[in-house]
């Protein structure tokens, strides 16, 4: 088999990306390791910037999204017993985020796949990409017993963090750096009436919360907990007695329980592989950077590797210029450490660390004083949670 382009990946990275070339006529195929269904079951993150859903538009997968999903244009942190609201769209110049689950953004980009006959494999075991230093690289893949080759032009690595093409990257070439939380997320998804119509981030001497949503019926909540606690261990009347307490009072009075239709735990980390090319091999999103949740940065970092890959391989397609290419990691590597900062900083301001002494909770407390007391600092807030330009 013969394509322009060989995605590995069926996330919202690599399927955006194929919709997109496609649109311009350039031939990709999508390999994803699982099934449709294990890939739509997972439950992640629900902010969209607003160069995202532009992003969906111009794919033509903006539809349901625009019709389903809430424009929201503030934000609440709840810290000491106070709330205080950010209004996005006054200290942005006018922008907002939508809140749309990346479940549900996924199974428009299929949606839109499936309509113009996209090439997507589904089941794609041991996906390899090979040769991608010269001028002809290979993919491979196995089907049941068969191994398939897939000649291209370029590889794109969109497989996720525990994907094959990073991986594949020399490690005297490849440089990472990380850094891991010590603890992680609870999320519970509830079919209940979210308790606030804006997002609400708690910071409490107990923990963190999260008070999200999906829809006017959907709500999905977080709290902070240790590395060692499992979901089994945390019963739906434990979670929402911990999650009450980390709520001030007035909100934890108006919170709709009803039994968890997901639990889970997500550890937090931040990550960034660089470079993010290697020959004729590209990554992007999740394959070369991830995020802690805190900042909603992670599908939005995603995005915009998109959108400066998906603009390199239409000059080098269509006006045989190279630059965006030749350029792609350093452009790309400038917005995800901007994302990266953001992200850090708010888990660093609104979590509770086992080892903090005195002297950093009080620069947290101070952080905090300075964030609701300056315009320039909620308007740096601001600008980063819409979403930087690309
Ligand atoms: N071969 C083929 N596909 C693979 C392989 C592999 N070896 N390993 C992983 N995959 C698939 C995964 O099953 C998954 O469907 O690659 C896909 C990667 O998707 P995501 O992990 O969702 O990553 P990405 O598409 O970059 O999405 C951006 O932003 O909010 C964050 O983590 C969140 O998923 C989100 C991400
Ligand atoms: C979510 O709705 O899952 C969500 C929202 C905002 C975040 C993280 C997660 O910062």
């Amino acid at each position: 088999m013969k394509v322009q382009v060989c995605i590995i990946g069926g996330g919202p990275s690599g399927l955006l990306l194929s919709q997109l070339l496609h649109l311009q006529g350039i031939d990709t195929i999508v390999l994803e390791k699982y099934s449709r269904d294990h890939v739509l079951a997972r439950i992640r993150a629900g902010v969209l910037e607003h160069g995202f859903a532009k992003l969906m538009r111009e794919a033509q997968c903006g539809e349901r999204m625009d019709r389903e999903g809430e424009i929201h244009h503030g934000i609440h942190i709840s810290h000491d017993g106070v709330m205080d609201r950010i209004d996005l769209s006054k200290y942005s110049g006018g922008s907002s985020v939508i809140v749309y689950g990346q479940t549900e953004l996924t199974r428009d980009l299929y949606e839109a796949r499936d309509k113009l006959g996209g090439k997507v494999i589904h089941n794609a075991a041991d996906v390899t990409p090979c040769d991608v230093k010269s001028d002809r690289p290979y993919v491979t893949y196995r089907d049941g017993d068969k191994v398939i080759r897939v000649d291209c032009e370029y590889v794109i690595g969109a497989d996720g963090f525990h994907g094959v093409s990073r991986k594949s990257i020399p490690k005297d070439v490849l440089r990472e750096y990380e850094r891991v939380y010590p603890f992680g997320w609870l999320g519970v998804l509830s079919r209940t009436k979210p308790v606030s119509a804006e997002l609400i981030y708690a910071k409490h001497e107990r923990g963190f919360a999260l008070c999200s949503l999906r829809s006017q019926v959907l709500s999905r909540y977080y709290i902070q907990v240790p590395l060692s606690d499992t979901p089994e261990g945390w019963s739906d009347d434990a979670f929402w007695g911990e999650l009450k307490h980390r709520l001030p009072g007035e909100v934890a009075a108006k919170l709709i329980t009803g039994p968890s239709i997901e639990k889970s735990i997500a550890p937090l980390r931040s990550f960034v592989a660089e470079p993010m090319r290697y020959g004729r091999l590209l990554l992007a999103g999740d394959a070369a950077h991830i995020v802690p949740p805190t900042g909603a940065r992670g599908l939005n970092s995603a995005a915009s590797d998109i959108y400066y890959l998906y603009h390199a391989m239409v000059d080098h397609y269509k006006k045989g210029d190279d630059a965006g290419l030749d350029g792609y990691s350093n452009r790309a590597l400038a917005r995800v450490w901007k994302a990266q900062r953001f992200s850090w900083w708010m888990t660093m301001l609104l979590h509770r660390f086992p080892d903090n002494i005195p002297y950093d909770n009080k620069l947290q407390d101070t952080d905090l004083a300075y964030l609701f007391s300056s315009e320039a600092a909620l308007r740096s807030f601001a600008e980063n949670y819409v979403g930087l330009p690309f």
